[in-house]
């Protein structure tokens, strides 16, 4: 995607015109060269509608008839390419012994009866195919044309530049994924469309799709299960393997299937024998042997190591001494089949348990590859340490930021993306792959670039600036928390408007993606509906049913009759979510049949994904009914609390008169001050068959009410009523609160109530953050030092698209040394009090979800509050046993964050006036999003308050 482009759209009749030209390989080419280039001839056709003859070339007999100009493709390995290179004494130092290289160059008669060529010239086999897919890719073949139905842009004409250009090497030598989860929605699919298993048919989709991106590794399908007894690549079509190697693609297979085995085979010729390495040993190491031996002929990434029956820790005394005696085992069996130990390439995956006996002090033989795990979530568990960087074998490795730090630490062998059914992962693995590619593809700052770059592929350039500004926020968005850990009281309904605003920010999103869906061209539409529409309605859809069901509930509560209303609503969100899988579905004649066939909703019970679509709760209310008369017809629900007592209003009195004592608190806004947040809402709504008509009175005109009267019945059930206050005219002292008097034609009477505290401003020379609302929150990249312009020669860097918050996450420079990183300046945060000595002061800070990747060196902080130090502070507690996760994991990584309490407290006493929070991190895994500075005003919400107000020096 990203690179020098070696054609042009534009150019002028001396330019090497590739339309028409044939394409030329030699015929001693390997043979995945020869297969990449007639796909080159079939994406000439569609971008041209001219399908370009294919020339396989044999030296002894050349080119039967003369042409003007050609493309003539191959590897260093070819002799078409070895006579041009002599005859025309190419250089090709740059290449010579490269990994996975490529150049290209305009020749003039490379070959008799050929005037002019361009040449595509790999240093080996997957150098030339990946040479031959980015022109492809560069006349507007997305790797994806098929997979999502990606349609270039017409041209009838291409032109070759001059220059050479040169290509390679990739930053991580082995990258590729694994296809894993697979059923229901996969195996549907390919089950129907590619006859009765996961055959060639399929994986040599999945092998071109990998080419093309650019990738060359795979842990095929193994999940067991329907159809018995699960899919196995090598045995359920023979030809599987073989297919692999000709296109040059590396199989290996997933961490608990060792030896080039499917897991599926043992269970199919063992259905009694028993995965024990003790009880079946002899079995199994025939079993091994067996899969080295098939795997001979083949590149093979083989995997050693054993886990228990079905993926869990083997159930023995010792299973780390029994693992050490297999990986033993293992090697004599390689080195049996191969001739030698150490070929070919070995990996031994460091999951879960085995990672804890590694770091106990397995021995693993030096060239073997150290596969470090995430923790499912996207969350790389472990890199290696200085020493392990060092390994002959090295080490292969969600975001940016964990593949940069794992590039950055030394893994750069193997990355394999766990990828499920391939869809609907187009961007996430194109991004992926960029960054394996060359890990300095994407900038830290700057992933608009990526955004664009993609779209531009897949979508003419016309719209790829506003595709991008989708998918950009789409990728925010869903960043907030992973849809699958969503449920109703996950975002705060009641608190800093925080579900409303969620919700928002996904309908404008959604509401852009459809005007522009229906602004592209039909042929477009598709690629369209699949890469940014699906995503967007689907999210949409999904988050809004969510706060929907948590809205039901509350106003059921409430006995409002909009429960019912919202009732229907999730509801019909409900079948809106499967009627959209159904348009994926029908897309184009069926092609995607089956592929949004995991169910959404019901996940409460296991990790494994549920039968079918569940959502529970909903709640009704009887609307015929009318409510007991000493609740009254209209009820009054304010901005933070659930109602007086949900349900319940006047209970004690007579309903002329308004709630009293311990139903006050249940009408009670939160404060309005003039540095916190500007306006606060309530609402009335219909609890009975009644029309009214409501009036508000409020004591002072700066107080300021819209609207303040309004009718309710079956057309309106609710009305909001939103508050502010003309500062301007408060008086200087005012501390207070008021009361807001709301009444109805059908006698219901009720008061709201309004803190309002008006405060002096700071000191003219005072900047920095306010408080208000008892809290002081600010968002980590809001440092006041250093300054933003001197940012760079600080230790400090912001990675602008990271987190959950708007504005990005703050972390050590790429460039510190561990060594220096103590010694790091503090950033520093300056606040403002109103509060003397408050009796509660708790900074919580949140830090991006990473964990301990290094034994002996984790993550850890210092704070200072003004002048008095909190010390070290080690972010994540220790887990215990080593290789475990640590405590409080399994929150911290559904919420993306790791919030940290420090009593300040303990460390001074605040006094009113102005303050600094200072604060260093000392690694660059550590990523901080926020600070909260809890003064005993803040309410529960799941990203915490919105930034306080930051107020600017005003003095000259
Ligand atoms: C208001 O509530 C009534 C009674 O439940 C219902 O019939 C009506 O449809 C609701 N109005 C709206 C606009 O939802
Ligand atoms: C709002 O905040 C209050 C105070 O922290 C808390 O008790 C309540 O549960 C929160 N409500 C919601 C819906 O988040």
């Amino acid at each position: 995607m990203f690179g020098e482009h070696f054609i042009t759209f534009q150019g002028e009749g001396s330019h090497l015109n590739l339309v028409g030209a044939p394409v030329i390989v030699g015929k001693d080419d390997f043979q995945g060269v020869q297969i990449a280039a007639s796909l080159l001839c079939k994406d000439f056709a569609a971008v041209t509608g001219h399908q370009p003859e294919y020339v396989s070339y044999a030296t002894n007999t050349g080119i039967s008839c003369p042409i003007d100009d050609a493309i003539i493709v191959g590897s260093l390995q070819s002799s078409l390419v070895q006579n041009i290179i002599r005859e025309s004494e190419l250089a090709i130092d740059d290449i010579q012994g490269c990994w996975e290289a490529f150049f290209t160059i305009v020749v003039e008669k490379p070959l008799q009866g050929c005037k002019r060529a361009l040449m595509i010239v790999g240093s080996d086999k997957r150098g030339a195919i990946f040479g031959i897919y980015t022109l492809s890719e560069q006349m507007g073949v997305s790797p994806w044309y098929w997979w999502a139905d990606v349609v270039p842009t017409p041209r009838s004409q291409i032109f070759a530049k001059q220059s050479r250009t040169r290509r390679g090497s990739p930053s991580v030598k082995y990258r590729g994924i694994f296809i894993n989860d697979e059923a229901p929605s996969l195996t549907g699919w390919v089950l129907e469309k590619m006859g009765t298993c996961y055959g060639v048919e399929f994986y040599e989709k999945v092998f071109e799709l990998l080419l093309r991106l650019k990738a060359n590794f795979l842990w095929p399908a193994m999940w067991p299960g329907y159809p018995n007894p699960g899919n196995s690549f090598f045995k359920d079509d023979p030809l599987n393997q073989k297919t692999a190697d000709i296109w040059g693609i590396v199989i290996s297979t997933s961490h608990h299937e060792p030896m080039q085995r499917a897991m599926a085979e043992w269970f199919e010729e063992n259905p009694e024998g028993s995965w024990s390495y003790l009880k079946s040993k002899e079995k199994i190491q025939q079993y091994f042997k067996d899969g080295a031996e098939r795997a001979h002929p083949y590149e093979s990434y083989i995997t050693i190591g054993m886990r228990g029956d079905g993926d869990r820790a083997m159930a023995v005394d010792d299973p780390a001494s029994v693992l050490a005696e297999i990986i033993k085992d293992q090697r004599r069996i390689i080195a049996d089949t191969y001739g030698s130990a150490d070929q070919p390439r070995q990996l031994l995956a460091l999951y879960k348990e085995v990672q804890e006996y590694f770091e106990n002090g397995l021995e693993v033989p030096e060239d073997v590859t150290l596969l470090f795990a995430d923790d499912n979530f996207g969350t790389i568990r472990r890199l290696p340490t200085s020493d392990e960087a060092e390994r002959k074998g090295r080490a292969g490795g969600r975001i940016w930021q964990q593949l940069y730090e794992a590039y950055r630490r030394g893994a750069d062998q193997i990355w394999v993306f766990n990828v499920g059914d391939i869809k609907p992962l187009e961007l996430p693995l194109t991004f992926s792959m960029e960054l394996a590619w060359n890990v300095n593809s994407i900038a830290t700052d700057d992933f608009m670039t990526f955004f664009k770059a993609f779209a531009d592929r897949e979508f003419s350039p016309s719209i790829s600036e506003a595709v991008a500004e989708l998918l950009y926020g789409y990728d925010r968005l869903i960043a907030l928390r992973k849809h699958e850990h969503i449920e109703s009281d996950t975002f705060s309904l009641l608190n800093y408007s925080e579900a409303e605003n969620i919700i928002a920010d996904w309908k404008s999103l959604l509401d852009r993606a459809q005007s522009l869906y229906s602004n592209v061209q039909s042929v477009n539409q598709p690629a369209f509906f699949q890469l940014v529409l699906h995503p967007i309605k689907a999210s949409y859809i999904y988050t809004k049913l969510r706060v929907g069901q948590a809205k039901n509930q509350l106003f059921a509560l409430q006995r409002r009759n909009e429960a019912n209303v919202i009732a229907q609503e999730v509801l019909r969100l409900f079948d809106e979510d499967f009627d959209l899988s159904e348009e994926f579905h029908h897309l184009l004649g069926g092609k995607w049949n089956h592929m949004m066939r995991q169910p959404h909703y019901g996940y409460r019970e296991t990790w494994h994904a549920p039968s079918r679509d569940m959502i529970s709760g909903l709640c009704f209310v009887q609307t015929r009914q009318d409510s007991n008369p000493i609740s009254g017809y209209m009820g009054v629900a304010v901005e933070g609390t659930e109602g007086i007592r949900p349900g319940l209003t006047n209970e004690e009195s007579d309903r002329t008169h308004p709630s009293r004592k311990d139903l006050v608190p249940g009408l009670t806004l939160p404060t309005l001050e003039p540095f916190g947040q500007q306006s606060r809402y309530f609402e009335v709504y219909r609890r009975g068959t009644s029309s009214l008509t409501w009036h508000l009175k409020t004591p002072y005109d700066w107080l300021i009410v819209s609207p303040s009267t309004g009718i309710l019945d079956d057309k309106n059930n609710d009305s909001r009523i939103t508050v502010k206050i003309n500062w301007l005219e408060v008086p200087f002292d005012f501390q207070q609160t008021v009361q807001i008097e709301v009444s109805s034609t059908v006698g219901d009477y009720e008061h709201v109530h309004l803190p309002i505290t008006n405060r002096n401003p700071p000191d003219d020379s005072f900047s920095g953050f306010m408080e208000s609302d008892g809290s002081v929150t600010i968002e980590a990249s809001s440092f006041c030092r250093p300054a933003r312009n001197e940012l760079h020669a600080s230790n400090y860097q912001i990675l602008p698209f990271l987190g959950r918050t708007r504005s990005g996450v703050v972390t050590l420079s790429q460039s510190v040394h561990p060594m220096s990183a103590t010694n790091s300046e503090f950033l520093e945060y300056d606040f403002w009090t109103f509060s003397e000595y408050p009796r509660q002061a708790i900074l919580t800070i949140y830090f991006t979800m990473t964990l301990d990747t290094s034994p002996k060196d984790p993550l850890c902080f210092e704070i200072m509050i003004d002048d008095c130090s909190s010390g070290s502070l080690r972010l994540i507690e220790d887990p215990g046993i080593t290789g475990d996760l640590p405590p409080g994991w399994l929150l911290a990584v559904q919420d993306g964050v790791w919030k940290k309490n420090i009593d300040i407290g303990e460390m001074t006493r605040l006094k009113k006036g102005s303050h600094i929070i200072k604060l260093r991190i000392w690694q660059q895994n550590l990523l901080v999003e926020k600070l909260v500075l809890n003064l005993g005003g803040v309410r529960d919400s799941y990203l915490g308050p919105p930034e306080s107000t930051f107020v600017s020096r005003r003095q000259g």
